[in-house]
C-alpha cells in the first residue's frame, strides 16, 4: 500500500517533466560590443521548439556562478537550436534581459508582444531565421535598442516607421533579405541609407491585405494554442484535486 500510495504522490512531478520545456544554460560572462560585459544564459543543451506550445519556457538550470541569481542575467543566448517560434515567458525567468540572440534558427514569425516584455533590450540578433515580415510599432516599448540584426532572413515586408523612434540604433543589420540588403555598423549615413531602402522598398503593398489576413490568422491560432494551453492548465488542476481525493480515499 506504501508503496502505491508514494507512485501516486510521484504522478504529478512526472506529469509535470514531461510538459515543460526547461533550459540548460551555461553562465559566463562576455564583453559584447554596445553593451559591455554581460552576464549571460547560453542554452547548451538542444532546445526544441517545435510548436508554439513549447515556446512557453518553464525553467531555466540554477547552475550560476557564485553570488549571481536569475535577476543578474542580462543576456539570453541561443545558437543553432530548433527554435521555430520566439520563447514566451523568458521574462518569467530572466527579468532583466538587456540582449537576446537568437541565431542560425528557423522563426518564422515575430510580434510586438514577443518584445514587449523587455523594456531594457539594447540588443537584438535574430541573424540567419526565417523571419518574412515586421510588423508595425515591433520596437514599440524598447526604446534602448542600439543593436537590431535581421540578417540573412526572409524578409519582405517591414512596416516603413518601426525604426524612427530608436535614438540609441547604431547598428543595423538587413542584409541577405529579400526587400532590403543594408547594413549599417556605428556609421550614421549607412544607417538613415539602410533605414530609407526600408521605407522605399519594403512596403510591399501589393501583398497588404493577404499579409495581414495571414498574420491575423496566426494570431488567431496564437490565441486558440494559448486557451489550449490555458485549459492544459485547468486539466492539471483537476487532475490534482481528482489525485487529492483519490490519495485521502486511499487513505495514504
Ligand atoms: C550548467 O548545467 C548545464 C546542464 O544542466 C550544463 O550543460 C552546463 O554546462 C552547466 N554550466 C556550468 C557553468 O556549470
Ligand atoms: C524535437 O521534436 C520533434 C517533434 O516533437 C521530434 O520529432 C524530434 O525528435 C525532437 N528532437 C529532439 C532533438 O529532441
Ligand atoms: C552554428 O552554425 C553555423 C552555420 O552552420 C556555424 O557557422 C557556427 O559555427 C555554428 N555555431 C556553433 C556554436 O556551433
Ligand atoms: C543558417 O542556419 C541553418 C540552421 O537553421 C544552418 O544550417 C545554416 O548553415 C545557417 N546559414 C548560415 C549562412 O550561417
Ligand atoms: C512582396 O511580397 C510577395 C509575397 O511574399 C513576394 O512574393 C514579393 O517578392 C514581394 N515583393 C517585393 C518587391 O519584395
Amino acid at each position: 500500500m506504501k508503496t502505491f500510495c508514494l507512485i501516486l504522490c510521484l504522478l504529478p512531478v512526472l506529469f509535470t517533466i514531461i510538459s515543460s520545456t526547461n533550459i540548460d544554460c551555461t553562465y559566463q560572462i562576455y564583453t559584447f560590443f554596445v553593451i559591455g560585459p554581460t552576464y549571460y544564459c547560453k542554452v547548451s543543451s538542444n532546445l526544441n521548439i517545435t510548436s508554439p506550445e513549447l515556446a512557453a519556457i518553464d525553467s531555466a538550470s540554477d547552475n550560476h556562478t557564485a553570488s549571481k541569481s536569475n535577476d543578474d542575467v542580462f543576456g539570453f543566448w541561443a545558437e543553432n537550436k530548433t527554435v521555430n517560434f520566439f520563447p514566451q515567458n523568458l521574462d518569467k525567468i530572466f527579468k532583466n534581459l538587456k540582449l537576446i540572440v537568437i541565431m542560425h534558427g528557423k522563426i518564422n514569425e515575430i510580434y510586438q508582444d514577443d518584445l514587449k516584455p523587455f523594456p531594457q533590450l539594447e540588443y537584438l540578433n535574430l541573424h540567419n531565421n526565417t523571419i518574412e515580415v515586421l510588423e508595425e510599432g515591433l520596437f514599440d516599448f524598447n526604446p534602448n535598442l542600439a543593436f537590431i540584426s535581421f540578417a540573412n532572413n526572409k524578409l519582405y515586408k517591414i512596416h516603413p516607421e518601426i525604426f524612427d523612434k530608436l535614438p540609441k540604433l547604431s547598428f543595423l543589420f538587413l542584409d541577405a533579405n529579400k526587400c532590403v540588403d543594408k547594413l549599417a555598423k556605428d556609421d550614421y549615413k549607412a544607417l538613415s541609407k539602410a533605414i530609407k531602402e526600408v521605407k522605399f522598398k519594403c512596403l510591399n503593398d501589393t501583398i497588404t491585405t493577404t499579409t495581414s489576413t495571414t498574420t491575423e490568422m496566426s494570431r488567431i491560432n496564437q490565441e486558440k494554442l494559448m486557451d489550449e494551453k490555458n485549459s492544459g492548465s485547468k486539466f492539471e488542476l483537476g487532475f490534482f484535486v481528482i489525485l487529492g481525493l483519490v490519495l485521502s480515499v486511499l487513505n495514504c
